[in-house]
């Protein structure tokens, strides 16, 4: 039976992803709108965005938060081209986005001494590979694939390379053991559903470190600078961002952070996203045709949700267009290199309410197409 009623809210990409519950634009606080973001309205403005992002998501004092232009990707970016080169990197792949730094590293920087760890959609390489003497590129949530690192015990506390993490699907969604990762980097229009087009750049003592000990062979465009005559750039990491930020996508980072607060901080954040993520469980466990991608559920990702389903691909896409077309479901198609299948966001932005009215429609969806 076609069921009565569709999810309040049908957003659930995986990226930008779904605004907060009670998002309203105009309720953001503009008064930095049409200022210099170098003003000291300006600058205490995305300090403030930094500040909260540091209490947030309780990273040591000693770290520095920065807000960097290019979203995930010109972070991760401007910290390999600024940190790789200096000792053997191995690289650990498992989906696209992790599959991109690998190549960014071999094709484009074409680095010496790269040992590459990859494993195929839904699963994960063996981390315990990862020889500390090396620096470490990995992806906490392969977003794509639904397959997460289950935690950091297999990165050595007394490593002498750097571990650079892209984290963006799971920051604010997952525990990051902030002493195992020395650069992580993120963007705000994942895991909060905030705006794209600007990342947040996390450096350990020992990222810092390497950056003024240390200069690439390779020339580094102004907006990958992160220090000047061999010395870090410290107002980068105090709100005098490198080139010009948008106001707005700050003030709208900032209303997100501000409502995760209100919902009682990091831990209700993710355990709302694992909860979001039972409603799915207890779904799949109810029906034979659908099964999570990521076999062993200890890497089970609770944002991006990838699910493989028994059609073919064709009856897949019909499926995700007939969920469109009824108003009840967006964006949940696979991502375009990743095995055929649904992927549904499961981030603390989505309510779970919103997945239990989902399923009856993937139950009647796939009945529809099969
Ligand atoms: C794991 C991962 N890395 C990088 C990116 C690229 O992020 P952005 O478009 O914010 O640069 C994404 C986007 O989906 C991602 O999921």
């Amino acid at each position: 039976m076609k069921p009565l009623y569709p999810p309040a809210n049908p957003n659930f990409s995986s990226g930008p992803c779904a605004k907060r519950p009670g998002y309203d634009v105009a309720k953001l606080k503009l008064d930095t709108l049409g200022r210099s973001h170098r003003s000291s309205l300006g600058k205490a403005t995305l300090k403030e965005a930094i500040e909260l992002t540091r209490e947030i998501l309780q990273i040591p004092s000693d770290y520095r938060i920065g807000i960097v232009p290019a979203s995930d990707t010109g972070a991760m970016e401007m910290a390999m081209w600024s940190l790789l080169g200096e000792r053997p990197v191995d690289v650990f792949s498992w989906e696209s986005f992790g599959a991109g730094w690998l190549t960014d590293i071999t094709k484009q920087l074409k680095l010496d001494g790269v040992t590459s760890y990859s494993a195929d959609y839904g699963q994960l390489p063996e981390l315990s590979q990862y020889n500390g003497a090396n620096d470490c590129i990995f992806t906490w949530n392969g977003t794509t694939s639904g397959v997460c690192v289950p935690d950091g015990e297999w990165i050595a506390d007394d490593r002498e390379g750097l571990t650079i993490c892209d984290a963006t699907s799971a920051v604010f969604a997952m525990a990051m053991p902030w002493q195992k990762l020395d650069v992580t980097t993120f963007s705000w229009q994942k895991v909060l559903g905030g705006e794209g087009g600007h990342g947040i750049i996390i450096l350990s003592p020992k990222a810092v470190a390497r950056l003024e000990s240390y200069t690439p062979a390779w020339p580094l465009p102004k907006i990958f600078r992160l220090t000047k005559g061999g010395k870090l750039i410290e107002g980068i990491f105090e709100g005098a961002t490198i080139n010009t930020p948008s106001m707005l996508c700050v003030a709208d980072y900032i209303d997100a952070l501000r409502w995760v607060e209100s919902l009682g901080g990091l831990e209700a954040c993710i355990a709302k996203s694992k909860s979001n993520l039972a409603v799915l469980e207890n779904f799949v466990a109810q029906h034979d045709w659908i099964d999570f991608l990521a076999s062993d559920a200890a890497c089970r990702s609770n944002t991006s949700v990838c699910l493989s389903l028994s059609l073919e691909a064709a009856q897949v896409k019909q499926m995700i267009k007939l969920l469109d077309s009824e108003g009840v479901a967006y964006d949940i198609g696979a991502y375009r290199d990743a095995p055929s299948g649904l992927r549904i966001w499961c981030g603390a932005t989505v309510e779970s309410q919103d997945l239990e009215a989902l399923v009856p429609w993937l139950n009647w969806a796939y009945h529809q197409v099969a």
